[in-house]
């Protein structure tokens, strides 16, 4: 991931990280990747173990990595406790996020730093969060906060301790808060692109954007030229695919075979990863 990311960054462009909880949304991916010839992420989130448990979807998502023929990385995606993020490296995942956010500086620093320790050993690229990237009750399946702080901008990275955190953890990406939120946006996104432009200038870290779904085509370029490097989206996929799905069959047969529907998710998905693709400049980098 880290080779990926620092490629983009140099380049301009942004590498797409879809969170990918079944074989089907799998498959979608990397055939949108294959066909438009673009490195890809495909991460798993810890809040997603509910539905698939890490050890089930690991083998999967490796043997497609490893299958694949564009480049592929495969993230634990917000790692919260030491025991996810090892059991990741132990499965062979080549990148994990640590999401020390929620900790006070000094301790989300300390523990990141020691995870960065031991992915050496793994030889395993690692993304840390600084700052807070929040997510809107009601705005997405797993609504956690209350609506007033998605435009709480003391949450948002501060552009002095992204450049100390860089340099004492040594992470190889960085995930900053700048106004993007997961989940639906419940109002118009407002991005502090400044305060990205001047995190850039004092880190040389990749960054990360998370809450990709609902921005414009004109959010991403901006941001990819203010540092971006790679870009997490799941929540529109979600919703999206979803919806055509019970648009393409409301009203059709009395008869529906699930292998139809699952043979119309993976394609579904997969325009709809292609679609991200373009916008992000992945397409033909890889
Ligand atoms: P969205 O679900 O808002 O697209 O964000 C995905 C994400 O950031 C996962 O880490």
């Amino acid at each position: 991931m880290s080779d990926m990311l620092r490629d983009a960054a140099s380049k301009g462009y942004a590498v797409p990280c879809f969170n990918a909880i079944n074989l089907d949304m799998v498959r979608g991916i990397i055939q949108a990747a294959e066909e438009e010839c673009s490195p890809v992420i495909i991460c798993h989130a810890e809040i997603h173990f509910k539905y698939t448990p890490l050890e089930k979807i690991a083998p999967i998502l490796v043997a497609e990595m490893n299958a694949a023929r564009v480049p592929v990385a495969v993230l634990l995606d917000h790692g919260k406790s030491f025991d996810a993020v090892l059991k990741a490296m132990q499965l062979g995942f080549n990148a994990v996020m640590f999401d020390g956010s929620e900790y006070g500086y000094e301790e989300n620093v300390s523990k990141t730093a020691e995870i960065v320790k031991i992915a050496k050993t793994f030889d395993v690229s690692v993304e840390g969060e600084l700052g807070y990237v929040t997510r809107p009750r009601g705005g997405g399946a797993e609504g956690e906060d209350e609506d007033s702080i998605v435009s709480d901008t003391s949450l948002y990275t501060d552009p002095e301790q992204a450049c100390d955190f860089a340099e004492r953890t040594g992470v190889d990406a960085l995930a900053v808060a700048f106004g993007t939120v997961h989940g639906v946006y419940l109002k118009e996104p407002k991005l502090e692109l400044d305060r990205l432009s001047r995190i850039r200038a004092l880190t040389d870290v990749p960054l990360v954007m998370h809450g990709g779904s609902g921005l414009s085509r004109g959010d991403f370029e901006q941001s990819i030229q203010g540092g971006i490097a790679k870009v997490n989206y799941y929540t529109n996929m979600a919703l999206k695919v979803a919806e055509r799905l019970r648009v393409q069959w409301s009203g059709e047969a009395s008869r529906i075979f699930y292998h139809d529907l699952m043979m119309a998710s993976i394609h579904e998905f997969r325009e709809d990863a292609r679609q991200v693709m373009k916008m992000l400049g992945s397409s033909r980098r890889a």
